[in-house]
């Protein structure tokens, strides 16, 4: 064989799996990685302009819930494990259209296994299939505690239950099967490449505008904010050194309220912008809350650091930095991700 491992990444084209693509192809020339990805409103090759021509790295378009499809992969690129990230992952697109969520990411991931298992049948040991998946699936804390990887599950949301159930029929087939399974749930991302139906390049992209900041409900809910290259170097380590069969929680520490967050962003922003300090807060507009909106999430990243030594690189304030620097950089990325379909979007959620 060419190359020591031939990893099949699903859902490369996407926020965090173009960053996990990227250091896989830079940090290993001695793995062929092969990005699936089909390319959704939310998949955007321009994410990996910068390692699309490396030699270790190829591009397939499919749909995972396309069964002879993924077999051909398998066969063509003999491939030895998976990081599957592939998913619909906006709890707001879950509330208008569920069904969508569970084809993607319960039918579609349940799909894959099951390619994964025949083409492995009598190594499964062997081969490992990291499922990359969510804190949300624990439900909502209130003021106090953390989740843990013992956290019963309790998802809240379409997306949430859609993400809970596939971890369920992964943990299912390491038991009944006995395939080497990994999987991690991890707290929000956020960094360069993300599509802007998510808070923090929304609110970005709506100040460099002087447009409306819809902050859901009263601003009060909280997040654990990660920036998205330590989310991808977390998965790198359990991938390699992470027990088979185990769940680890990924979470950067960084607690916030929704309203703290824009709060900076705007002060932030302002900076950037070379405008007063304040201008950008007055923008910020109470909105309508999302139906079944979870207070807080909040995670326990012990077992990992203690494990793995793991830690989180950035703090929050130097991550967001970073973020909107990149946002300024690259405005020409956000102006063709906003130009088509995502205007139709934002009019029938804001509207
Ligand atoms: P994203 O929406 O940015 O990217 C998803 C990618 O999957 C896109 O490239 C899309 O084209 C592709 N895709 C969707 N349906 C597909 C299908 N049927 N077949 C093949 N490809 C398909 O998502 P993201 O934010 O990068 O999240 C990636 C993974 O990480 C998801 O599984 C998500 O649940 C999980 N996760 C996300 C966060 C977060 O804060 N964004 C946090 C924890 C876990
Ligand atoms: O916790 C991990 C999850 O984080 C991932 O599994 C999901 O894929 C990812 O989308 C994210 O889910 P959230 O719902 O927490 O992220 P979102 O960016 O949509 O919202 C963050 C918070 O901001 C949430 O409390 C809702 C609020 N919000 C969001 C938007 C889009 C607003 O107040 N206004 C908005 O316009």
């Amino acid at each position: 064989m060419k190359y020591k491992k031939n990893i099949l990444i699903t859902g490369g084209a996407g926020f965090i799996g173009s960053h996990s693509v990227r250091l896989m192809v830079n940090k290993y020339p001695d793995y062929h990685i092969i990005n699936l990805d089909a390319l959704t409103y939310a998949g955007n090759l321009e994410n990996l302009k910068d390692v699309e021509s490396a030699e270790n790295y190829t591009f397939v378009q499919a749909d995972i819930l396309n069964t002879e499809a993924i077999e051909e992969i398998f066969r063509d690129y003999q491939i030895t494990d998976v990081m599957h990230y592939a998913a619909e992952s906006h709890v707001d697109r879950s509330i208008t259209d569920p069904l969508a969520f569970l084809k993607t990411n319960i039918l579609g991931t349940v799909n894959l296994m099951q390619v994964a298992k025949a083409a492995w049948a009598g190594e499964l040991d062997q081969h490992v299939f990291y499922h990359v998946s969510t804190d949300e699936v624990y439900g909502s804390l209130g003021p106090e505690g953390f989740f843990h990887e013992t956290t019963a599950y309790d998802p809240q949301s379409p997306y949430s239950a859609s993400k809970a159930s596939s971890d369920h029929f992964v943990r299912a087939y390491a038991n009944t099967y006995g395939m080497n399974i990994k999987i991690s749930n991890c707290s929000n991302n956020y960094g360069p490449n993300q599509f802007p139906e998510k808070l923090i390049p929304l609110m970005i992209n709506n100040i460099r505008h002087s447009k409306a900041l819809p902050v859901y409900g009263d601003g009060t809910n909280i997040r654990d904010w990660l920036y998205v290259v330590d989310h991808v170097i977390a998965i790198d380590e359990i991938f390699h050194n992470g027990k088979s069969g185990e769940t680890y929680n990924i979470g950067g520490n960084n607690e916030l309220q929704n309203i703290e967050l824009v709060h900076l962003l705007c002060d932030l922003m302002d900076d950037k912008m070379g405008q007063p300090k304040g201008t950008a807060r007055k923008l910020i507009t109470f909105v309508k809350d999302r139906p079944g909106h979870d207070h807080r999430y909040a995670i326990d990243n012990t077992k990992l650091t203690t494990e793995l030594g793991w830690e989180p690189s950035l703090t929050v304030e130097e991550g967001m930095r970073k973020t909107i620097d990149w946002y300024w950089d690259n405005q020409e990325w956000m102006d063709h991700v906003t130009s088509g379909a995502y205007r139709q979007y934002y009019e029938k959620q804001y509207s």
